[in-house]
């Protein structure tokens, strides 16, 4: 055909890029403290049964739904069912957001690997972290720039532009086949480490100690869906974009495995080398574990450093700590990224190059320009939280209801991965998704939307959780339906249903 549709070379080269995507700061400092807060040990039923039931079919969906059409969310999605389109481009509005406020993180980061170095929090990480560095106001919306945190995003995002601008083998594929060999050997050594820290085990016992009774609780059950999709990046467009970059013939269910049990295994690791570590900072402040692991951005970026200043060898421990969130936090950033610049060339006839330009080039002005000022973190934690329990879970839903039960794609997705999948899905995945997991996302959505709509979110002015939360999501409802009006070149239709 005339398609100028980009390819990864090899399986391999696949399967780095989906896990690079999968591997990001979902894995290194939210597992770890979701896990502690939501009944400790026992978390890995409700994780296991999310992982199993929710994750790995929907990695297996994502898939199918990308590689048969060989199309973005949008493209794919539309090739399901007409009707379906919207939820692509919703899937894609998720993308942005998200990536949005991830490269700022990313840019802390960044800068905290250079603090590492000679600690420049002093003995006070906290008020170091939200008053020097990122200056932090009152909750709500400003204008007021913080010049240092400004250059931080403006270089995360030179970097992520320079790596998509390599295209998807030379570009993406070989950025994750150096970094995340990399990133995995460096995070070995750091939990090694942090086992042989005095106190590592009273973190280990903290982290694991089973609290039964938390299974009948239902907030648990939806924390650990959401860390599954979160951290296997489903339901964000991003695996149905990457698929859709993959051979003709190629075993999708067994890479798909790969990529979900590397993920958790990751994951697993991740909450090891972080409670030994906490384990051996509350020993040596005579404290309990459970003073010193603070939940959220908290963790990395204020307890870490108070731990840093505390351990013998802290500032490289600190330095290689801070450089394994760069790397994590960017192979995912680009996996992002790639979602929209893919809709657009599709969508639109827009050349590769001058997509991610156009794309790449918008999400960074927005993100710099949200993500540097005094409030940029209330904007954040809000576009975080409406992002990632009412959109993905609704994307999810919503696109499990339109494509299973109203357009019955189920048997002939399933058909497409038998045909060139080694593991083999039956009944049981169809019934898995059609079924159980669609109304356990739907019961979740709407006590999510129920919650929000009656008690708020944290203490946050209305203004801020009405632009950043309600309004973030209403935006790309509406656009997602504006951009699905909208007719696609021919030529993109006829190829997708060539290729179907
Ligand atoms: N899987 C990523 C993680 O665990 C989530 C993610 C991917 C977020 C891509 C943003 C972009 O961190
Ligand atoms: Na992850």
């Amino acid at each position: 055909t005339t398609s100028q549709r980009e390819v990864f070379a090899t399986r391999g080269a696949f399967i780095f890029a989906a896990i690079g995507s999968a591997v990001g700061l979902g894995n290194i400092w939210r597992f770890p403290y979701v896990t502690y807060e939501n009944g400790g040990g026992a978390f890995i039923i409700p994780y296991l049964v999310a992982l199993l039931t929710a994750g790995i079919p929907l990695l297996f969906f994502d898939y199918a739904m990308g590689h048969r059409a060989r199309g973005s969310a949008p493209l794919s999605f539309r090739m399901a069912t007409k009707v379906a389109e919207p939820i692509g481009w919703f899937q894609t509005g998720v993308a942005i957001v998200i990536g949005i406020y991830y490269a700022a993180i990313i840019g802390w980061a960044g800068a905290y690997m250079i603090f590492s170095l000679n600690q420049a929090w002093g003995d006070d990480a906290e008020t170091y972290f939200f008053g020097s560095f990122l200056k932090m106001g009152d909750p709500g919306v400003s204008m007021e720039f913080v010049p240092s945190i400004l250059i931080l995003v403006i270089i995360v995002w030179v970097i992520t532009l320079g790596v998509l601008l390599g295209g998807v083998q030379a570009g993406i594929a070989r950025f994750s086949k150096i970094f995340i060999p990399l990133l995995i050997i460096l995070f070995l050594i750091l939990v090694i480490r942090a086992l042989f820290l005095p106190g590592a085990a009273a973190g280990l016992d903290a982290l694991f100690t089973p609290d039964f009774a938390a299974l009948a609780d239902p907030k648990v059950w939806i924390a650990a869906y959401g860390q599954i999709f979160f951290s296997l990046s489903i339901a964000f467009g991003i695996m149905i974009t990457y698929a859709s970059y993959l051979k003709r013939k190629t075993n999708l269910t067994g890479s798909g495995l790969v990529v979900a049990f590397s993920n958790s295994g990751f994951e697993i690791l991740a909450g090891i080398g972080v409670f030994a570590a906490l384990g051996f900072m509350a020993s040596a402040s005579g404290a309990a574990v459970s003073d010193v692991a603070t939940s959220g951005i908290g963790l990395a970026f204020v307890a870490f450093p108070t731990l840093i200043s505390e351990m013998p060898g802290g500032n490289l421990f600190g330095f290689a700590f801070f450089a394994c969130l760069v790397f994590a936090g960017l192979t995912s950033l680009i996996s992002i990224v790639q979602v929209p610049i893919q809709a657009l060339r599709e969508k639109f006839g827009v050349g590769n190059k001058a997509s991610i330009l156009l794309v790449g080039g918008g999400m960074a002005i927005i993100s710099i320009l949200l993500m540097s000022t005094v409030t940029a973190l209330y904007v954040l934690d809000t576009m975080d939280a409406f992002a990632n329990n009412i959109g993905i879970v609704g994307a999810a839903v919503v696109g499990l209801i339109v494509v299973g039960w109203f357009a019955r794609k189920l048997p002939a997705l399933r058909d497409h991965l038998n045909a060139i999948s080694s593991f083999k899905v039956g009944w049981f995945w169809m019934i898995i998704l059609g079924g159980v997991t669609t109304l356990v996302l739907l019961y979740m959505l709407i006590t999510q939307i129920i919650t929000y709509a009656t008690e708020g979110y944290g203490e946050y002015p209305a203004l801020l959780i009405g632009v950043f939360g309600w309004g973030m999501i209403g935006l790309l409802i509406v656009a997602a339906i504006v951009l699905s009006l909208i007719r696609w070149p021919r030529r993109t239709i006829e190829e997708a249903d060539e290729a179907i």
